[in-house]
């Protein structure tokens, strides 16, 4: 989508749809005041009315709701309901008045954001004459305040289009999404900069440097698996930062089997992968000063007769044994390699992103992500990243005790707890033994990977993690 900033009047708007926000208890622009249909106009949180002032043709009046209660996640849905009646209307380009705001940058991105993630559509498989899905599409949006803008709403929109592409990567199915494929879009993230270096394993490499994690899990199916490494040298003072990303391009369970029932839903299991690769390529877009690897491990974990059995034991990366007495069990399997081979590649603060457990489905939903670290100044600071940009956490602990139900019982370690309490933290524990002292955060994204039904993500993929981990490095190099 084409973005811009302009210090336009509102009958000046030159564009197809015209938005301009109503704080409740306040009247409307003296210039909309006689407009048809003005008398109407509610500045309830989530009212629009549609007015036809002439010039411009076609406004929309936006409920902000109380002005005390204002915040930038509420314009970020409002701004996807606009999106929403732009595509009704068959608007091609949309004008949005920034409403008064404390910080108006925040403001300025979360329309952008809102406009963006919100008319996203995956249509790759429609072949047309759809009812459902209009032909038109929202091509511009024009912000309606001070020229001082123009690099918050560029930056917004780099981080917004990321997400959206990690949305497409997500929805690709798993005949179309492979292994080879993620690998082919790091290969294409790393030659568009001459100051990103792109390495990708194969099942082959990945055997003979014992990644025994990966090659357990890929064994029993035909694809041939990658470890997937992109380097930035982006500068800056800060430690070199690690992103892990869980790749699992098709989760069936392997010998421990899912149900029939909803496994559809299992391509999405590669959401970590999309996110960090997508968040890694806006970073470089962006320009953001810090020295970051990002790692994908990536796979299919399917059963059959070659296929790792419930009992198998196998060595990691790192030389620790794991019994693996549930297939299902896959993604800290494969994450375990990434994270030992990330820290040997020099990371010195790791961040893996995962859709590794149902348990943490049941515990908070699809509105807040589980995070677990070992480190409280790095949780703190993903914790307020989340905040800012939208995409929550919230943490859990770590505790010994966690620790021992991951113990094996001919090996170091089981990849299933002796009890299924706190699966999200007995699957974090797990992770922990692959990380040493290195400073390591891990966001389980399995709640807010797809199907999320907030206005700005609706259903299917959400491309969750791509802003979270964009804000994070901004607020880490100090640039908002
Ligand atoms: N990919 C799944 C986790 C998942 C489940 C994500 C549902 C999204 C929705 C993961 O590989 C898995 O199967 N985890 C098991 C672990 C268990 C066997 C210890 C789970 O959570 O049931
Ligand atoms: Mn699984
Ligand atoms: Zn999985």
């Amino acid at each position: 989508m084409k973005v811009d900033v302009r210090q336009t009047s509102l009958p000046e708007a030159d564009a197809a749809l015209v938005a301009v926000g109503l704080y409740e208890g306040d009247s409307l622009p003296e210039s909309l005041a006689d407009a048809p249909g003005a008398g109407d106009a509610k500045g309830s949180f989530k009212t629009l009315t549609r007015l036809y002032p002439g010039g411009p043709e076609r406004l929309l009046v936006v409920g902000l709701g109380e002005r005390d209660d204002f915040e930038v996640e509420k314009l970020r849905v409002l701004a996807a309901m606009v999106a929403g009646e732009a595509a009704k209307l068959e608007a091609a380009s949309l004008a949005w008045a920034l409403p008064e705001a404390e910080d108006e940058e925040a403001a300025a991105e979360a329309i952008v954001t809102g406009t963006i993630l919100g008319s996203y559509r995956f249509d790759r498989f429609k072949g047309g004459g759809d009812d459902d899905v209009p032909e038109a599409r929202l091509e511009t949006l024009t912000v309606l305040g001070p020229a001082e803008l123009a690099g918050s709403v560029e930056t917004a929109r780099i981080y917004s289009e990321a997400a959206n592409r990690a949305r497409d990567l997500q929805e690709t199915p798993a005949n179309f999404a492979k292994p080879e494929d993620l690998a082919a879009r790091a290969e294409e993230i790393a030659a568009g900069s001459d100051k990103v270096a792109v390495e990708v394993l194969d099942g082959e490499a990945i055997r003979a440097k014992g990644m025994g994690g990966l090659a357990a899990v890929s064994q029993g199916g035909p694809v041939d698996p990658r470890l997937i490494t992109l380097r930035y040298a982006g500068g800056g003072s800060g430690p070199t930062l690690a992103f892990v990303g869980k790749g699992v391009t098709f989760d069936t369970g392997g010998i421990s089997i899912k149900p029939g029932a909803g496994m559809q839903e299992m391509k999405f299991d590669m959401s970590g992968a999309a996110a960090v690769l997508e968040a890694f390529a806006a970073i470089v877009e962006l320009g953001l000063p810090v020295d970051l690897i990002t790692v994908v491990p990536s796979t299919e974990n399917m059963p059959s007769g070659t296929a790792v059995k419930p009992g198998d034991v196998i060595t990691q990366y790192n030389g620790k044994t794991v019994e693996v007495n549930n297939t299902d069990a896959e993604g800290r399997l494969i994450l375990a390699d990434a994270l030992a081979w990330a820290i040997e590649q020099g990371a010195e603060r790791v961040i893996d992103l995962a859709t590794l457990t149902g348990a943490v489905v049941v515990a908070l939903g699809s509105t807040y992500a589980a995070v677990i670290s070992n480190d409280d100044a790095l949780a703190t600071e993903i914790s307020a990243a989340g905040e800012e940009s939208g995409e929550l956490v919230w943490r859990l602990p770590l505790h010994p005790e966690y620790k021992a139900m991951m113990k094996g019982t001919v090996a170091d370690l089981s990849n299933l707890g002796t009890k299924r309490e706190a699966g999200t933290i007995t699957a974090a524990s797990f992770l922990e033994e692959f990380v040493d002292d290195t400073p390591w955060a891990h966001i389980d994204i399995a709640g807010t990977a797809w199907d999320v039904n907030r206005a700005y993500t609706g259903k299917g993929g959400s491309g969750y993690g791509v802003r979270l981990l964009v804000q994070l490095v901004r607020d880490l190099a100090g640039r908002g």
